[in-house]
């Protein structure tokens, strides 16, 4: 072949053949002539890494690929794309291939969560790419939105509904009045939640993507543990009820944004209001609200998991590879130049939602109004309803906080003698 010759074909070994790799390889299969044209080379796939080979698996896949040696793939490929589940052995088999000046394109968000700098550092000293599309949102462009189509521009912040599990969860206890539990078990027989759901429910997948995000967005490196994160199993069917009263709809939400002292990037669930674009995401789907300094407001949208969504998340980032491989262009390289701190959220100021149930009798209300007053919480709406019991339930919206004045003026109010209990603390974000 000369020098100036594409080459005929570019060998793709895929790790791992789930749900996922099981699309990827159908999309890769049967689009062939299509995805030779639109890369400009032959995708054609060179060996597949399981974990087992006496699994049963969908007919599309040629059993003559699959093999239990996975390093043999990386070696044997011009591109590696990598659906394996967790941190080990996919940090290895990337570092394998990236060192060997292979281009990667991973789903993995646990990997580039917890040891993305490393490997963007090696793929660049070996002139390989890392393309990551699906490990965020599934087949919703937002990777490429903001490492692409942003790079002009100033992101401000990003508040994200990215974990399909806890959107499904949080929108069934709305619509029904369900709580947590039995939506829970609901969703794991119907195949949306996993049998063991501590990742999604306990917001941990969101943090990863978060942190994946925050980088992206802030040209800064980010890694899950920089993520405080809640997930939704605290979120009662009462808290639903009265967000709903007040004009608000609960969701799980990744928020990156840039306050005076750095990057502050969060997860938690919180009150959206109901005319908010991230309100009116139901069922299992992600979007993500960029606000950028020039672009304004932008929401990405879509499917954010399963097999065909994510494969096309993957088709769209090899159909990229496979273009700069026949161009013999250097892939882009990670954007980490204004290196933010990352800092304490809780120097953000956000506005909270308080419910408490106090005795309803004269002058609690001021008693109570005191005490946000002592710490310099302002309190934007009031309203008051009643107990079983005949005491004053009260949904307090206070002004923008920081969590430090809040938590001490509701750690104060809990000690008030006609303050019961104080039933939830919630913030309000999406304004
Ligand atoms: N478990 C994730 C979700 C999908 O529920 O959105 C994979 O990231």
């Amino acid at each position: 072949m000369s020098e100036s010759e594409p080459p005929a074909r570019l060998r793709v070994g895929l790790l791992g053949c789930g749900t996922v790799g099981t699309e990827v390889v159908r999309l890769l299969l049967t689009h062939r002539a299509e995805l030779t044209q639109r890369a400009g080379v032959e995708l054609e796939l060179s060996g597949i890494a399981v974990r087992s080979l006496d699994v049963e698996r969908d007919p599309i896949v040629p059993t003559s690929l699959l093999t239990t040696d996975a390093e043999a793939v990386v070696d044997g490929a011009d591109v590696v794309v990598e659906l394996l589940a967790g941190v080990e052995p996919a940090r290895q088999l990337l570092a394998r291939a990236v060192a060997a000046g292979t281009t990667v394109v991973s789903a993995n968000k646990a990997v580039l969560a917890t040891e993305g700098p490393e490997l963007y550092e090696a793929a660049e000293t070996h002139g390989a790419g890392v393309f990551f599309e699906a490990a965020v949102a599934g087949a919703v462009p937002v990777v490429r939105g903001i490492r692409e189509s942003l790079a002009g521009d100033r992101v401000t912040r990003v508040l994200g509904i990215v974990n399909g599990t806890t959107n499904f969860i949080l929108d069934e206890m709305t619509r029904e009045g369900s709580d947590f539990a039995s939506v829970l078990e609901r969703a794991q027989a119907l195949g949306y939640a996993e049998a063991d759901p501590t990742a999604d429910v306990g917001g941990h997948d969101a943090a990863a993507k978060a942190a994946i995000l925050a980088s992206l967005a802030f040209h800064s490196r980010v890694r899950i543990g920089d993520v405080p994160t809640a997930g939704i199993t605290a979120i009662t069917a009462s808290d639903i009820e009265a967000a709903t009263e007040m004009g608000y709809v609960i969701k799980l939400l990744a928020i990156a944004e840039a306050s005076s002292d750095g990057l502050a990037v969060r997860v938690h669930p919180a009150l959206v209001p109901l005319d908010h674009p991230l309100a009116g995401v139901h069922g299992a789907y992600n979007a993500v609200v960029v606000d950028a300094e020039a672009a304004g407001t932008l929401m990405f949208y879509g499917a954010g998991a399963g097999g065909q969504p994510t494969a096309s998340a993957v088709l769209g980032d090899l159909v990229s590879a496979a273009r700069l491989h026949v161009s013999g262009a250097r892939p882009p390289a990670e954007s980490r130049y204004a290196a933010l701190t990352v800092v304490d959220p809780a120097s953000v100021r956000t506005r909270y939602l308080i419910r408490l149930d106090a005795a309803d009798r004269a002058g609690v209300l001021a008693e109570i109004a005191q005490v946000f007053a002592a710490h310099d919480v302002s309190l934007e709406t009031l309203r008051q309803g009643a107990t079983e019991e005949g005491a004053a339930s009260l949904v307090l919206v206070t002004h923008g906080q920081t969590e430090a004045a809040l938590s001490a003026a509701v750690a104060e109010l809990a000690e008030l003698e006609p303050v019961h209990r104080v039933t939830s603390i919630l913030r309000v974000e999406g304004h």
